[in-house]
């Protein structure tokens, strides 16, 4: 069993600026289920890193763009990686709990699980030489500092000795509670729960110059069961005041009335950085917080609505306008007994409309949320003191009674926010998994921009898609790969990666690996990932930069008759012809997979000089079937694959059949205990293949095999060897 936590993309925007900016991409991780094994699997996809210390719950916790270092928490340990050079021995710090904490956890009867530990959780820069590190502390956070060293080279990783600071506030006491948190001008904020039963779960401010200040504490309008996601500071406007912190979190909803609303629901919440609390009411309390719920839904055709309203992941992707990054949310279907999945996305601009609409109401604890259509108080609830609409009230101190009452009360907005286009990107539905991570890369192709999803599944893969535009109104997304993450097979280093952490480890994934989509220009281009192009040889990496006027790529329309002109017909040539038997009156199962998943398949037999299509037969994903064999069935098989217009022959096999008794008297004599070889003439040479006596069609059984088992790498023939040397002395002899 592994679980899929946090992932985080290296980062490849350059004109992200260093040091303080760097974030860290916290994620909920109980996302447990089997591994799967996948057939898209390339073992050199997944690198495996392993630790010469007992640990467990990997989570990735900063990119350190300073320094090129990628920084992991796990159960007492941490780990600094070198990005650029990630076989280079990892700096660690060992960082238990007290031993005494250990103790006093253990008789509360907290540590079944092994949860009177310290868990790393938090990693954050603090100035240009030290991190601020917090970790559970077996149910008593606990927070010091690292000595990083001013720059790389100083290959420097180490706590500040004697330094201890009480974690409460900053990190959750159990392990499993999720907790989100930034440092901001020092000043930390996160979203924890800040006892140790985790029924009080705050967005707490706390360190710096600043008072410490949280939620209203135990009440259910501004959050209830909360689980946070994800936070990051969104600039508003030019205006430092206006600096706010956008978080996103799921909770329980409080409509719960007769099931008719759902249990749980997205929210995006957010206050202002310069928030002091109120004077009177409102005291050490956020008096600019405010939330909205975010939609996420799909229209079936039968008219039906599948809403997708647990939260799992946000991932904030910058663009030139540092006020408008694009907010990607993955969500999956609340309940357990329908598995979906679905990736929204919305626009600040759209969250901020919502912010500046309607709040919603609420007259007592049985009543529906309502539109608030009174007075509202001015400065607008919500509205950062010394903003650009506040610039004579120096303080949130200064907000009157009457509008720090107001949004104690009505905390929610009215309208939900909705996705762009109002429908998700990517949907899941019907399928035996649930996505669990998401990371967004922009890559530059040769026709354009595109944006590239990686998300992780509760399977162990990592899904690749790409979303095209289709028309104004709408998209069309494509699932390019399917990455088997966990396990191992460390090869080559490839220069752009994705970092995948979970329980079981971390691993390192590459971006792309043009090679899978086949040795076609035509497959190359089918395939539609903008990470590739034609280069005239092969399907390989593509840059922008070495703009070669030969390479071929299409990742709009994914045409290769324009594209790959010439070089389809030498393909169709190079295809090689497999030979395949069937026994008279059993099955076999024809093999036939099209690189890319959007393909449409079909199959044609050929029998003298005649093709027509193949009779009744049980079709998969991976070929056919053909049932209860005859002599009829023998002949040609061409597997057509079709996608977008374009036709191509992806697999060819001359089926051959097996006369029946010929078969059953050859297995009946290799079933004998001491098998009564037949008597090899002393002076023939010993070969594997067969020879008179044998009927011609043994013969080429014997062929077959010999050209099957030669094609097997070193390891499985050895595999091979060991598991079938009982056979060998028939094998030896042509029976094998
Ligand atoms: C690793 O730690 C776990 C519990 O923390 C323990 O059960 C296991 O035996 C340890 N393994 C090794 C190899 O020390
Ligand atoms: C960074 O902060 C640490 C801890 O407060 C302090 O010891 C160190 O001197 C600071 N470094 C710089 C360069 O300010
Ligand atoms: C704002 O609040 C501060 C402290 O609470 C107070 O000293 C000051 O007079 C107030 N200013 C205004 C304009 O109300
Ligand atoms: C062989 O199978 C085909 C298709 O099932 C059937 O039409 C045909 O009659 C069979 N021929 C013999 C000789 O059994």
């Amino acid at each position: 069993r592994v679980s899929l936590g946090t992932f985080s993309l290296r980062p490849t925007l350059k004109r992200m600026p260093p040091h303080t900016q760097c974030r860290k991409s916290n994620q909920p991780s109980h996302k447990k289920t089997s591994i799967f094994q996948t057939e898209l699997m390339d073992t050199r996809a997944a690198r495996p890193f392993s630790f010469s210390f007992n640990t467990s719950d990997y989570r990735i916790l900063l990119m350190d763009q300073d320094q090129g270092r990628l920084y992991l928490g796990s159960q007492e340990y941490l780990v600094a990686l070198d990005m650029h050079n990630v076989n280079k021995e990892p700096l660690i710090i060992h960082w238990p709990a007290p031993a005494k904490r250990k103790g006093e956890c253990q008789m509360t009867g907290k540590g079944k699980q092994g949860e009177c530990a310290n868990f790393v959780r938090l990693i954050e820069p603090w100035n240009r030489t030290h991190l601020y590190t917090c970790g559970t502390g077996a149910y008593q956070p606990i927070c010091t500092f690292i000595n990083r060293g001013w720059r790389a080279e100083d290959y420097l990783f180490r706590l500040v000795p004697g330094y201890v600071d009480s974690g409460k506030g900053k990190c959750s006491y159990d392990p499993k509670q999720e907790n989100v948190a930034i440092l901001i001008n020092n000043n930390l904020y996160a979203g924890v729960h800040i006892d140790f039963m985790s029924t009080d779960a705050a967005l707490f401010r706390t360190m710096g110059g600043r008072t410490a200040i949280r939620t209203e504490q135990y009440d259910s309008r501004w959050l209830n069961e909360p689980v946070f996601v994800q936070i990051q500071q969104i600039p508003d406007s030019a205006q430092k005041n206006d600096d706010k912190l956008y978080f996103f979190f799921r909770e329980k909803s409080l409509d719960s009335n007769g099931g008719a609303s759902p249990t749980v629901l997205a929210r995006v919440g957010r206050v202002c950085l310069n928030d002091e609390g109120g004077q009177k009411s409102l005291v050490n309390r956020w008096t600019t917080f405010l939330k909205a719920r975010l939609i996420c839904s799909v229209i079936g055709k039968d008219g039906v609505e599948t809403r997708f309203d647990e939260l799992r992941d946000v991932f904030i992707q910058p663009t030139q306008d540092e006020r408008s990054p694009m907010v990607y949310a993955l969500f999956t279907t609340a309940g357990s007994v329908f598995k979906g999945s679905a990736v929204c996305v919305y626009s600040m601009a759209d969250i901020r409309n919502v912010f500046n609409g309607p709040f919603a109401h609420k007259h007592g604890h049985n009543y529906q949320w309502t539109e608030y259509t009174g007075k509202i108080p001015y400065p607008r609830p919500g509205t950062c003191p010394g903003g650009t609409f506040t610039p004579g009230i120096r303080s949130s101190k200064n907000f009157t009674d009457e509008a720090v009452n107001f949004i104690r009360a009505h905390p929610l907005m009215f309208h939900p926010v909705y996705p762009i286009h109002r429908r998700p990107l990517v949907v899941r539905t019907g399928v035996d998994y649930r996505f669990t991570a998401l990371v967004v890369d922009q890559v530059d192709a040769v026709d354009g921009r595109y944006e590239v999803l990686f998300l992780g599944t509760d399977r162990g893969t990592v899904q690749k898609v790409i979303v095209l535009p289709k028309d104004p109104t709408s998209f069309e997304e494509l699932t390019l790969e399917e990455v088997e993450v966990f396990r191992v097979s460390p090869d080559e280093i490839q220069p752009r990666n994705l970092y995948v952490s979970s329980d079981a480890g971390l691993t390192q994934v590459s971006l792309h690996r043009c090679g899978v989509y086949g040795r076609a220009c035509s497959d190359c281009c089918l395939a539609r990932d903008p990470y590739c192009a034609w280069d005239g040889e092969s399907c390989s990496a593509f840059t922008p930069s070495t703009k070669r006027r030969s390479r071929r790529q299409d990742v709009k329309h994914g045409d290769p008759l324009r594209q790959c002109r010439g070089f389809n017909a030498k393909v169709e040539k190079r295809l090689r012809e497999t030979m395949q038997f069937g026994v008279e009156g059993s099955s076999t199962f024809l093999e036939c997979q099209p690189r890319s998943p959007q393909a449409t398949v079909k199959w044609l037999f050929q029998r003298e000089g005649k093709r027509k299509l193949v009779r009744e037969i049980l079709k998969t994903n991976h070929g056919i079937l053909l049932k209860t064999l005859n002599q009829t069935d023998a002949g040609l098989y061409h597997c057509l694959a079709t996608e977008n217009n374009f036709k191509h022959t992806v697999a060819r096999v001359a089926l051959r059949i097996l006369d029946r008794d010929i078969v059953l008297a050859l297995t009946a004599e290799d079933e004998d205990e001491e098998p009564k070889t037949r008597p090899v003439e002393p002076h023939q040479p010993q070969s594997s293949f067969v020879s008179t006596p044998f009927p011609p069609e043994i013969r080429l059984i014997n062929q077959y095999c010999q050209s099957y088992w030669e094609q097997l790498s070193p390891k499985q023939q050895q595999q091979r060897k060991r598991t079938s040397r009982r056979h060998t002395e028939s094998q030896d002899q042509g029976l094998g």
